[in-house]
């Protein structure tokens, strides 16, 4: 077995395989690692991005609220439990309500729309709707969301607030955040960009021990993609002193240390990774630590401005071909197809009297 497989991972060992020559070693443990605590099944999330309205204007993301170049919507109630049902009779475990910070729509709506789809479906309820009040986390936890998503972008403090700058009279503080959504049941994603302008290799090395500090259920890492409707993207000139290249292999890179660092959590291969390679960007970041992808399942008439960045692909299951052709890619690489809700391997072996978790296939 790989030595690395058991190594902690001290921060010299992080800088060494996030810049070595030669990474094969770090694919073939966070494989291992992967097998070993994770299994060979690929959970699929079903992704609705139910509004792209944001009162955020960070720097990196096209949902911005000064971006004048993307036309707004919101999906109803209607429409949204209308998808999660489709999503139940695809046969998904789970469903991702995913929208930028957007206080317009109300924390009594979102509970009820949690607590219809809890009512009609078997589904897992997964949130990413940002930094929301900690009195609405918790009425959505007991109106059933199992879940919740909030990426920390960066470890780096100043590097945060300087491209997510916080509202006024609140600052941010997503650790905190975290820190209570675990606190009141829900499993807990988090995750960051490679590659933003400004991250130093000291600074994502940090990043990695961080989430492991957190013990996270869910991670997600994805390469930056600049956005030309964003401060970030518009900056030209030379690359910033010791700027980690925003690409595909240092995605990976940070991805199979993020297996090592947690092994038993679930990490997704993300749609913005498959943006830098459709082909096969997939199939290597499940190759590589990956167990989970987030088919988009979102109506057509608004998945295109879902624009955070840029050619953003996206496994499309809802077209029977879609669905299928994700499944075969899984399956021709000698894996499975996840079974029930798919919890991480991390929350199953904290709360083993967890319904939910019971009907897991891992
Ligand atoms: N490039 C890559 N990822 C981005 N995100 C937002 N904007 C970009 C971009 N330009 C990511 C952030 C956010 C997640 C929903 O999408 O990490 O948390």
């Amino acid at each position: 077995m790989n030595a690395l497989f058991h190594s902690r991972l001290e921060r010299a060992e992080l800088l060494h395989w996030l810049t070595t020559d030669d990474p094969a070693p770090l694919w073939q443990a966070a494989d291992e690692a992967r097998a070993h605590y994770a299994g060979d099944a690929v959970h699929l999330r079903a992704l609705i991005e139910i509004g792209n309205c944001c009162v955020r204007q960070c720097a990196y993301c096209g949902l911005r609220a000064g971006n004048r170049h993307l036309l707004r919507y919101r999906m109803s109630m209607d429409e949204i439990t209308q998808c999660a049902r489709q999503a139940a009779i695809y046969g998904f475990g789970t469903v991702v309500l995913q929208s930028g910070e957007d206080p317009a729509v109300s924390s009594e709506d979102i509970a009820a729309l949690i607590r219809q789809i809890k009512s009609e479906t078997a589904l897992a309820v997964t949130l990413s709707l940002g930094e929301r009040e900690e009195e609405e986390l918790a009425q959505w936890k007991e109106a059933g969301a199992d879940r919740y998503l909030l990426r920390f972008e960066t470890s780096d403090p100043i590097l945060f607030d300087s491209i997510h700058p916080s509202l006024p009279h609140r600052q941010s503080d997503r650790i905190a955040l975290l820190h209570f959504l675990r606190s009141i049941g829900y499993e807990i994603g988090s995750g960051m960009m490679v590659g933003i302008p400004g991250q130093t290799w000291e600074s994502l090395a940090r990043d990695i021990e961080l989430l492991r500090e957190l013990d996270l259920d869910m991670i997600g890492i994805g390469p930056f993609i600049p956005n030309p409707h964003t401060p970030l993207g518009q900056r030209n000139g030379d690359p910033l002193p010791h700027q980690i290249p925003p690409t595909e292999e240092m995605t990976y890179r940070v991805l199979a240390l993020a297996r090592l660092a947690c092994p038993r959590a679930n990490i997704p291969s993300t749609t913005a990774l498959a943006t830098l390679n459709p082909v096969n960007g997939h199939e290597l970041a499940f190759q590589r630590g990956a167990n989970v992808v987030m088919p988009n399942i979102t109506p057509e008439k608004y998945r295109a401005r879902y624009q955070l960045y840029p050619g953003k692909t996206s496994v499309d299951a809802t077209s029977d071909e879609g669905r299928l052709s994700i499944q075969r890619r899984i399956l021709s690489l000698g894996r499975k197809i996840g079974q029930g809700a798919g919890c991480s391997p991390r929350y199953q072996q904290c709360s083993t009297s967890n319904a939910l978790c019971c009907a897991a296939s891992i």
